[in-house]
């Protein structure tokens, strides 16, 4: 599980790393009383803060110097995808991190277990998220039924699942011809229990739902479901590569 750790820096560096002031103008600045650390105004720039949790200001304005962070939870069924409710345990529940600018990128159902990506980065959160980018998810579906060639033909071609238009193309694979209620989709769509509804729409209902891909991430098959850890290096580089276009 993702330890916070906490470590406190120079406000003038913190300052200084967002481009609001040079190392120079910070001294000036905390002379002038221009910053401060949760209200109480800094006597010297070189006072220490922790950017995670403390309220930085510079001339009364709160400065967002939270790091930005990307998370993969291995989400587990009972837990809902949202960030607060009365009634039910939220994935933020589940989490040590505690930071109120986290969200989930994307939905899933309380009984979906697998990846979901946990970040506070809003430009990455709406890019993979934008209908125009048809990010592909992968799900791993146990359903209650068979397929037929017709069944899987509709659900790769667009199926109508009651909605204005029909689903967009879909990729569905049986991997093990011996277990047939086994079946992974590719979707490029996002829509409100898709995955659910289309399935019912060929009459063979979702028993189990587990989504396995996200984009170009992979859930890691050692993290535990209700577990969470900070994306790797090539998973940066994967979704950086995704946010340029490449
Ligand atoms: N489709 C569904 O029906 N449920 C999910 O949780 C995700 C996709």
């Amino acid at each position: 599980m993702h330890k916070n750790s906490v470590k406190k820096v120079r406000v003038d560096k913190v300052l200084s790393n967002l481009g609001l002031l040079s190392r120079n103008d910070g001294r000036t600045a905390a002379k002038r009383g221009r910053i401060a650390i949760n209200g109480v105004i800094c006597k010297t720039s070189d006072e220490k803060c922790d950017p995670l949790s403390d309220e930085i200001s510079l001339d009364g304005v709160v400065i967002d110097a939270r790091p930005l962070v990307y998370y993969m939870l291995n989400k587990p069924a009972g837990v809902i995808t949202a960030n607060d409710d009365k009634f039910s345990k939220t994935v933020f529940d589940i989490m040590e991190d505690k930071r109120v600018d986290l969200a989930a990128v994307g939905r899933l159902d309380k009984d979906t277990t697998g990846i979901l990506l946990i970040t506070n980065d809003g430009a990455l959160n709406h890019r993979m998220l934008s209908p125009k980018h048809h990010v592909p998810k992968t799900y791993q579906v146990l359903i209650d039924g068979i397929l037929t060639d017709t069944d899987i033909k509709l659900l790769e071609t667009g199926i109508d699942i009651g909605d204005e238009k029909p689903t967009l193309p879909a990729k569905v694979e049986i991997k093990d011809t011996e277990n047939p209620q086994h079946v992974a989709i590719t979707l490029t769509e996002g829509r409100y229990h898709q995955v659910k509804r289309m399935f019912e729409a060929v009459g063979t209902p979702v028993l189990k739902l587990h989504r396995s891909d996200f984009g170009p991430l992979k859930l890691d098959e050692n993290l535990a479901e209700g577990c969470y850890r900070d994306l790797t290096e090539e998973e940066m580089a994967a979704l950086e590569a995704l946010m340029s276009g490449k």
